[in-house]
């Protein structure tokens, strides 16, 4: 089969793979039909990810066909259409069973900092993922739903993480009524977030990026101010001015350890590698807030140290949330949502790109060419 692999920091290609087998009977093998790249797929393309090795496939957003099932699979059949959650888990363990699915504790040897994903580097247990013809789905009855009849199938794809990931983002800032609510981040999982914080009662949506093109897109499709953080300059005052000077309720990290904004905290992150990533997003986001208010992290961090401001947030008495989403958790309300036309989530999808085409597909999600902001894979086109 064709499958993308990784051959080392911003070189992936094509080739050609051995079919995944069945190898445990609860194991599923699903032909891939729709796949996308993730913002966190960025950081492996950086080779920021601790252990990701040549040949490794990446992709934890895919939906696609039951091609084989294990032996002792009961929820699946040969040709059902499956959406697959980004997160591998047990479906059992003490985590899984108080709904932590990405803090599975079962699926990992480094279960006890990290859980699971679909190529996500041997760091979170080295499956292969779903870019690619064919992937292998274990815990296939726990994972893997049916797509409903009336969704649309690049909706669903957007379920598998970055539209449950946004909308996790909303949930962990505890909004209430009213709320100004700032997110860091114009990319899909900001963009959803946004959109998110609407939906759980927010008075007022702010985003912040720096480029035009995705703030342009959290205006029409989010219905949120914006500033372009390298306008001003000092953006954390900025928001003090919005906010009159008490700074907001809740602010939600969609950026990650890549964040630009510091010369200093990039030199020291990404080239001197003297901390885990440069955390200007996050710590932009506990300056903007007000005291006593909350911050969300959905941004992916490396877990070594990094420079927090975690001073600041605890003497402003700030709660931090945060985790890897556990997506599936998320599937009942924002199916409602789709369903009742409050959530269009393939409206943030940019691109197109055959399997055969993905190196060019994440050089540009890379880079940020050609205002891309969501980029599809189709494999077998
Ligand atoms: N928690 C989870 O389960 C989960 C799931 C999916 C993605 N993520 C993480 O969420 C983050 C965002 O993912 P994405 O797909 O939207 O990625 P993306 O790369 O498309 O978007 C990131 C955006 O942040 C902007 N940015 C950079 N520095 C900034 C700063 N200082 N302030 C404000 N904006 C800044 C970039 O210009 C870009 O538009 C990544 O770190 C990704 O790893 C986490
Ligand atoms: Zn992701
Ligand atoms: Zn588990």
């Amino acid at each position: 089969m064709r499958a993308m692999v990784y051959r080392g920091p911003y070189k992936v290609r094509v080739e050609e793979k051995d079919m995944p087998p069945i190898e445990h009977p609860n194991d599923a093998i699903v032909r891939v039909t729709r796949a996308a790249i993730c913002g966190s797929d960025l950081h492996l393309y950086h080779g920021l990810m601790p252990d990701t090795r040549v040949g490794h496939t990446f992709g934890h957003e895919f939906i696609g066909v039951v091609e084989e099932v294990g032996p002792s699979v009961r929820n699946l059949a040969v040709g059902d259409r499956v959406m697959v959650p980004a997160n591998i888990y047990c479906g059992s363990c003490y985590f899984c069973a108080r709904g932590l699915y990405s803090n599975c504790h079962n699926v990992n040897p480094n279960a006890t900092a990290v859980g699971s994903l679909y190529g996500y580097s041997h760091t979170t247990g080295g499956y292969d993922g779903g870019q690619a013809e064919f992937v292998r789905v274990p815990f296939a009855d726990v994972g893997p739903s049916l797509i409903p009849e009336w969704m649309d199938e690049e909706d669903a794809l957007m379920c598998t993480d970055a539209l449950a990931t946004g909308y996790f983002g909303a949930q962990l800032g505890d909004i209430v009524e009213g709320d100004t609510v700032i997110v860091f981040g114009a990319g899909p999982v900001g963009l959803y977030a946004a959109k998110s914080a609407w939906l759980m009662g927010a008075g007022r949506v702010i985003v912040i990026d720096h480029l035009d093109y995705r703030l342009e897109k959290a205006r029409t499709f989010a219905h949120a101010e914006t500033y372009n953080f390298t306008e001003y300059d000092d953006i954390v005052v900025q928001m003090k001015k919005a906010t009159d000077f008490l700074g907001a309720d809740v602010a939600i990290d969609a950026v990650g350890a890549e964040a630009d904004g510091s010369f200093l905290q990039h030199v020291t992150a990404t080239k001197l590698k003297l901390q885990g990533g440069s955390p200007v997003a996050l710590n932009w986001a506990i300056d903007s807030v007000r005291k006593a208010g909350t911050i969300s992290v959905m941004g992916a961090y490396g877990p070594v140290f990094s420079a927090v401001k975690f001073g600041d947030a605890m003497n402003k008495g700030l709660t931090l949330n945060m985790n890897q989403t556990p997506m599936k958790r998320q599937w009942p309300r924002l199916f409602e949502h789709i369903k009742a036309g409050y959530l269009k989530p393939n409206e943030i999808i940019t691109h197109r790109i055959p399997l055969e085409h993905i190196a060019e597909g994440y050089h540009m999600f890379s880079a940020k060419l050609d205002n891309c902001i969501k980029p599809v894979i189709i494999p077998g086109s």
